[in-house]
Formats: C-alpha cells, structure tokens, sequence
C-alpha cells in the first residue's frame, strides 16, 4: 500500500519568539521537521507533502535537503489544520493509498506508532492517534464509544465532562487520501476559534456510515515544540534516549549526562566516550576508538583505534584512519591522516593529507588560506616534521622526509630529505650575564629616582 505524507508545517510558533519558523529550529543538530520526516521514513512514503507558509522557502530547503523528493505546498494564510491539510489536495490528485498527516512541530512520533496506525487502517477508516496525558491542558479530546472514536473537541469547545477526559489528540491522522480530502470538504468554521479543524473530520466520518478508531501511544512520542523551554526538553529527551540507546549497543560513555549527541551520530561498539564530548551532526566513529574529554567532532570519521583528545577539535572533512592519535588542542579540517600517524599537540592541519607514521610535531600549522583561496598540504608517510613547522599551502613533504622545528617550508621538499629554513644562530659568549647586570643597574637606577 501507498503511503502520502502531509506535514503541518505552515505555523509560526509566535512562542518561540524567533525570526526563524518554527520547525527549523533544532533538536540533536537537526530542525524539528526533520525529525518529523526521519520517523515516517521506515514507512518509505511514495509522496511527501510539507505544508509551509511562515518562511517558507527555508523550511522548503530543510525539507528537500532531507529527501529531494518532498513537495512543498503554500499555505498563505494559516485557517486552521484542516484548511492546511486541503492545501496537499492537488498535490495528490490521482494518489490512491493512505495519507498520514503529521506535524512539524512534533519530533518523536515513533515508527512502530506509525506502522500500528496503518495496520489500524485494515478495520477502520479513519486512525486517530491519540495518548492519555497526564497533564490534558489545552489538547483536544477523543471522545470514546468503546472502540470507536465518536468525536474530538477542542478544548475551546468542550463542555466539563468532556475536559475531564484525559485521551487526548496527538494530532496525527491516518485515512485513505481520497476520503481525507472528501471529510475535509464537509469541515466548516464555526467554532470558539473560528478555524477549519481537522479533527471534525471524525464525526463528520461517523455520519457518513465511516468508521474511526484511536491508536495510542506514550505520552512522550507526542510532545510538541511551541516555546524554547519545550525545546530544550525535547533535546533533553532526545538525548537521554541516544545515550541509552550507544551504551546498550556496546559504546562506554564515562558521564552520559555531560555528552551530547547528534541526531545521526554513530559510534560502533568498545568505543569509550570520556566525559564532556560534543559530536556535531555526520560523524562516525569505528570500534574501540578512545575519544578523550573536552573534544569537539563534527562532519568526521573516526577509525577503529584511533585515540582523539582530550581537548580535540575535529571539523568537517577530517578522515581518520586506524591507529592514529590526534592529542591536545589540535585542530584537524577537511584532512585524511593515515594509519598510525600522529598530531599530538597544539597543531592546525587544515586542507592536508598526512601520510601513515608520520609524526607531527607540536605547533605544527598548515597555511591553507592566503586570504582568497583555500590551498592543499601533502605530508609523506614516514615523514617527522619538527615542532613548529609552517606549512605554506600548496606545499608538499616527501615520505621519509624531515623538517627542523621553526622551518617555515615553501618549497615542496623530497623523499628523504631534511629541510630546513630558519635564521641560523649565533652564540656570543658571556653576553647573557653581562645584559643581566646592565639590566638590573639600569633597575636599581630608577627605583632610587623613585624615593
Ligand atoms: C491541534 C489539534 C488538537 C491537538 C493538538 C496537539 C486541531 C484543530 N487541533 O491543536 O486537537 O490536541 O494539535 O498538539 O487540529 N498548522 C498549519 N496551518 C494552519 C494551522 C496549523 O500548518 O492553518 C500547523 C501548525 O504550524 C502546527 C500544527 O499545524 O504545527 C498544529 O496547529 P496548532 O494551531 O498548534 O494546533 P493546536 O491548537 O495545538
Ligand atoms: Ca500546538
């Protein structure tokens, strides 16, 4: 069976108090809408409908930078959730299947909720998902007949009985499209707020001879982002389940608490985690890699072995191979360092590619960048570049090959060869102290003025 994706997303969460709509706005480094996508994703949707109207050219780019194929749809002017599901109408005209209407400001509606809502569908026509809330506040409310679903009111609209109900509306619907369209048709506006609700599409089915039921599901799948503090808590949640979720495939994380996680982290099994690590979003770390604390690491991969930190900052493009170590404030960028060589401290390789062994000394910098253009650095395998080496971009080190600590290199140096370029020095003998004795006279000189 076919499965078409609406996704509410028109709202400009006027709570969050932001320029930037709602659903752009992140959990574990990916914008709400996302989420929304990722769970119905397992279901492999053959449309996907986002409902945009507040900014909705960049939620139109979130959405196809996630799946090139998603449609975006303008909904000028925000009348209610059923006026915006209307909105997919023509978008789906001659699609025959089901439609799942979700929201864009609800992040953690799981899979296997969606798949159970479908299943639903084999006895009723149209699935409501609903979940008891321990705290019904303002949501609508599903008015159960035994199994059948009668009707949702708002809150807004109900009578007293009705807002003592705690199954509420988590706002995900499921129907055949056609017949979604067709009750949505029938949906007026007169209600406390004036809008076109979607949930009167229930009791307008019911008196059609339609069947509706609800699906529930935890409390927890359906909360939605409509302020900063609920962001923060969906983060919060959205973290704690990721923790739990590496440690129970076999990663070590020293402080869980204290790690934060992207939403497409992967860290495979006998990895430890130490405490404070950030991983930015696109990053994958092999098996019984050490990341030591206070490290940061986006857009990278870690190979298996390799020991990165503490106080390590690995940026977009960093390709780390087996074995290799990359130590104390060093900063790695849109790098490939082969097997078992090494960056341990204070050292910039931006644009580079460092051959197996090699061993980069302290406060070793690529210049990558005049100013204008980004420039590219090969280290040989083997090589020992000494301490404070400046590689000026584009420049390349020969395998085997050496520079002095201080060399500013500029020419590309071979195979084998030491380069070295700094001033030469020059000792003068007792020089020192007599400096010091000048010094400490010309000190001794003021401090009488001074009295
Ligand atoms: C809705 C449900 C309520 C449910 C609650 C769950 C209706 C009438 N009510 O209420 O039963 O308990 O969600 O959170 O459906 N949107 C548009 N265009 C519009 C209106 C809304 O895209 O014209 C989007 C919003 O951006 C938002 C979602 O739809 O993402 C829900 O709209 P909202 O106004 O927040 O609905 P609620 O009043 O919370
Ligand atoms: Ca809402």
């Amino acid at each position: 069976m076919s499965i078409a994706l609406i996704i509410l997303a028109a709202g400009k969460g006027t709570r969050m108090k932001s320029d930037l709509p709602k659903v752009l706005h992140q959990v574990a480094s990916a914008p709400l809408l996302v989420h929304a996508m990722k769970s119905a994703d397992a279901l492999e949707p053959a449309k996907t409908i986002v409902i945009a109207g507040h900014g909705a050219e960049a939620v139109g780019k979130a959405a196809s930078e996630f799946d090139e194929k998603a449609e975006v749809v303008l909904q000028t002017e925000q009348l209610g959730t059923a006026h915006a599901v209307a909105q997919a109408k023509s978008a789906l005209a001659g699609f025959e299947g089901d439609a799942i209407v979700l929201y864009g400001d609800t992040p953690f509606i799981s899979p296997q909720t969606l798949d159970q809502m479908i299943k639903a569908r084999a006895a009723h026509d149209v699935i409501v998902l609903g979940f008891e809330a321990s705290d019904p506040g303002r949501y609508g409310r599903l008015v159960m007949d035994g199994d059948s679903l009668s009707k949702i009111v708002e809150f807004k609209d109900a009578s007293d009985e009705e807002r003592a109900i705690t199954l509420c509306n988590s706002g995900v619907i499921c129907a055949n499209s056609q017949t979604l369209f067709d009750l949505i048709d029938a949906v007026g506006n007169d209600n406390a707020s004036g809008e076109y609700y979607l949930t009167d599409i229930v009791e307008i089915a019911q008196s059609k001879g339609l069947s509706a039921t609800s699906v529930t599901c935890d409390e927890s799948e359906t909360l939605g982002v409509n302020s900063r503090v609920q962001l923060a808590e969906a983060e919060a949640i959205f973290q704690a389940k990721a923790r739990n979720a590496l440690m129970e495939s076999g990663v070590t994380l020293h402080a869980p608490e204290t790690v934060y996680l992207s939403h497409d982290t992967h860290i495979g099994p006998d990895t430890i985690v130490e405490p404070n690590v950030v991983f930015g979003p696109s990053v994958t770390v092999e098996n019984g890699a050490h990341i030591r604390a206070f490290s940061h690491i986006e857009g990278a991969h870690v190979s298996r072995g390799a020991v990165v930190g503490p106080y390590a900052r690995l940026r977009p493009g960093t390709e780390l191979a087996e074995f290799t170590k990359i130590g104390n404030f060093v900063e790695i960028k849109n790098a490939v360092v082969d097997e078992n060589a090494k960056v341990n401290h204070l050292s910039y390789v931006g644009d580079a590619h460092v051959g197996a062994r090699a061993n980069i000394g302290a406060g070793t910098i690529t210049c990558n960048y005049d100013g204008v253009m980004k420039h590219h650095t090969k280290i040989g395998s083997d090589s020992f570049i000494g301490s404070n080496t400046l590689l000026v971009a584009p420049v390349s080190v020969g395998a085997k090959a050496m520079t002095a600590s201080g060399t500013v290199v500029t020419k590309d140096v071979p195979d084998a060869a030491l380069a070295m370029a700094r001033t030469k020095q020059e000792n003068k003998p007792d020089l020192a102290v007599k400096l010091f004795d000048m010094l400490k006279k010309k000190k001794a000189k003021r401090q009488k003025g001074a009295e």
